[in-house]
């Protein structure tokens, strides 16, 4: 499944990053939300899905140390290209190139989309591992009445419930902090949850 997600990104890498590859294509209250999370992490944060860097660039530009992971290659070189100074790496949400318990931060903005419901829970168990006691992580993605496939442009996608997904953090050992949502005139829903690592 992931080798088709990164074919498909692959051929259309450079059309994704001029359509949404700048952080002034995103919505002012996701910069926001991002930056008010990131601001509460002290350590590293993974751009989980970093696609063409724009959110990873973000976070290093606010002084944190951050490295966007993508499984499309077209991506780590616009990445690298664009904000040299930024670190960016070539792997899977499935396994994150990280030691367990090494991260501040995970941002997984809109990269589970294309996960298939089966393997959710195999992604969420990853970034929990990866996530060191009270680490945070923020999701961001497709809210629906139920778990359901889309023709998304790129690859099928799926729609997520807030609470389906909520539930499935708390199951990989997550502690939901905020849920956000979003239903816009013209575009899918948008929902977003901030959720952390338990402390010792
Ligand atoms: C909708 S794009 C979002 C990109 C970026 N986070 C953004 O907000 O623009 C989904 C991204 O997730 C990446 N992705 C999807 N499945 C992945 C996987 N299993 N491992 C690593 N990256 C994956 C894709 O290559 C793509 O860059």
């Amino acid at each position: 499944m992931s080798s088709g997600i990164s074919a498909a990104y692959s051929s259309r890498a450079a059309e994704y990053t001029s359509l949404f590859g700048s952080i002034s294509s995103t919505h002012t209250d996701d910069r926001a939300l991002v930056q008010d999370w990131a601001g509460s992490l002290d350590g590293k944060i993974i751009d989980a899905g970093c696609g063409p860097g724009q959110w990873t660039h973000f976070l290093h530009s606010l002084g944190l140390d951050a490295e966007g992971v993508d499984l499309v290659p077209e991506f780590i070189a616009t990445g690298r290209k664009r904000y040299p100074d930024v670190r960016f790496t070539q792997g899977s949400l499935e396994q994150l190139p990280t030691p367990d318990q090494s991260l501040a931060g995970i941002l997984a903005w809109y990269s589970v989309i294309h996960t298939p419901p089966g393997d959710i829970d195999e992604v969420l168990g990853e970034f929990a591992r990866c996530l060191m006691p009270g680490g945070g992580i923020l999701l961001g993605f497709f809210e629906g009445d139920a778990v359901e496939e889309f023709p998304h442009a790129v690859a099928p996608a799926y729609f997520w419930p807030l609470e389906e997904m909520s539930v499935r953090l708390q199951n990989a050992g997550l502690i939901v902090v905020s849920t956000h949502f979003r239903a816009d005139p013209g575009v899918r829903p948008h929902a977003a949850i901030v959720a952390r690592q338990a402390k010792p």
